[in-house]
């Protein structure tokens, strides 16, 4: 069967952009076809400046609403990284594989690292290796594919870059992993600045959506899209990124294609009003379960912990395969045993 692992960061409340991008499809498919893995990366939100407790908060949250979403704990494995020591565990042999040069490239670092330089900020180690620890994530559970957004595509190629070079210099151990994008909706663009991703880290309000927000908040939030100069309502991504956004987040809410659905509209208004009660409706029964969980933690705590344990025990071997592989002595319990068979 498949093996699938995806992760959220606890960076921020999560966005449309995570739901449509990433999240709705783990609950509608992945989970169905594959024997799938979904993880709150909570190690990843220290990578930038962050307040312990808020990360707490937002681990928590994230986890329930993954749940919210329609991860099924029968079905798939939710859990938290930071539960699971295999992740740091590989990650630090995985370093002993990437090159420095490899790392730099990376256009997240590139953007992240010049925006903490102009507020005169320091750059934190963990923000240059995180990919490896992203790649280590990927690879310990011999995953095939990683459903992700497309601003994740080029940390999955380097994890695929790792394995390949891992497996030629010390003999295979990894699965090559494929990133998978969904068909719409793979990069939602912020409502107020159409050229860049609906992010949930960038704290801008007005432009982002929340799931958790109210229905009169996404209704104000949608009405006020900047939309381009020109008045006919048309897709096209290139000449008129706001608008082809609202179609393409229509299209993600209710099905079918954005530019056949840019015929139906010609004004302005009308299409937003119909994006704003779509995407309403579609964040509607998240909200509710999302209530019914809060109400409930000892349930969300039993998910965590009963994930973690399966993780552990799927990640264990390879990990230690791969430690194995690469030159390092195995513990003395376990070289006493093997001794004696
Ligand atoms: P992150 O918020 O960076 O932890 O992302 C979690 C998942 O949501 C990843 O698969 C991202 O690619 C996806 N994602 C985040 N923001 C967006 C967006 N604006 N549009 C589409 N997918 C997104
Ligand atoms: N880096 C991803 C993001 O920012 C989150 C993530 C961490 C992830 N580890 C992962 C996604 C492993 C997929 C697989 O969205």
């Amino acid at each position: 069967m498949t093996r699938v692992f995806s992760g959220v960061k606890p960076t921020g409340h999560l966005t449309l952009g995570n739901y449509l991008g990433a999240m709705r499809q783990w609950a509608a498919e992945d989970q169905h076809r594959s024997d799938a893995l979904f993880c709150v990366v909570d190690l990843h939100a220290l990578t930038v400046d962050h307040d312990p407790a808020r990360v707490r908060r937002l681990s928590r949250q994230a986890a329930s609403l993954l749940l919210a979403a329609g991860l099924d704990p029968e079905l798939c494995t939710v859990f938290v990284q930071s539960h699971v020591d295999e992740h740091a565990r590989l990650s630090y042999v995985l370093e002993c594989v990437a090159t420095d040069g490899e790392m730099r490239r990376m256009i997240q670092y590139k953007e992240k690292a010049a925006r903490e330089r102009e507020r005169g900020g320091s750059v934190r180690l963990s923000l240059l290796t995180y990919p490896v620890l992203m790649a280590a994530d990927i690879l310990a559970y011999g995953t095939d594919e990683v459903p992700v957004g497309h601003d994740q595509t080029q940390h999955v190629e380097l994890a695929r870059d790792l394995a390949v070079r891992f497996n030629q210099r010390y003999g295979h151990t990894f699965v090559v992993p494929k990133a998978t994008n969904p068909a719409v909706a793979a990069r939602v663009m912020n409502l107020q600045e159409p050229a860049s991703k609906m992010g949930k880290s960038d704290d801008v309000g007005p432009g982002i959506v929340y799931v958790l927000d109210e229905p009169d908040v996404v209704r104000k939030k949608v009405m006020r899209a900047v939309t381009d100069s020109g008045r006919e309502v048309v897709y096209d991504r290139a000449a008129r990124p706001g608008l082809a956004n609202l179609l393409e987040i229509l299209a993600a809410c209710t099905g079918g294609e954005p530019a056949e659905l840019a015929e139906a509209y010609d004004a302005y208004g009308a299409l937003k009003k119909d994006v704003a009660e779509a995407v309403v409706e579609v964040l509607r029964p998240l909200r509710k379960r999302h209530q019914e969980l809060c109400a409930d933690p000892g349930y969300v705590e039993g998910v965590l912990r009963d994930g973690a344990e399966k993780a552990r025990a799927m990640a264990r071997p390879t990990v230690d395969a791969a430690y194995r592989a690469i030159g390092l002595l195995p513990p003395v319990a376990d070289t006493v045993v093997n001794a004696a068979r």
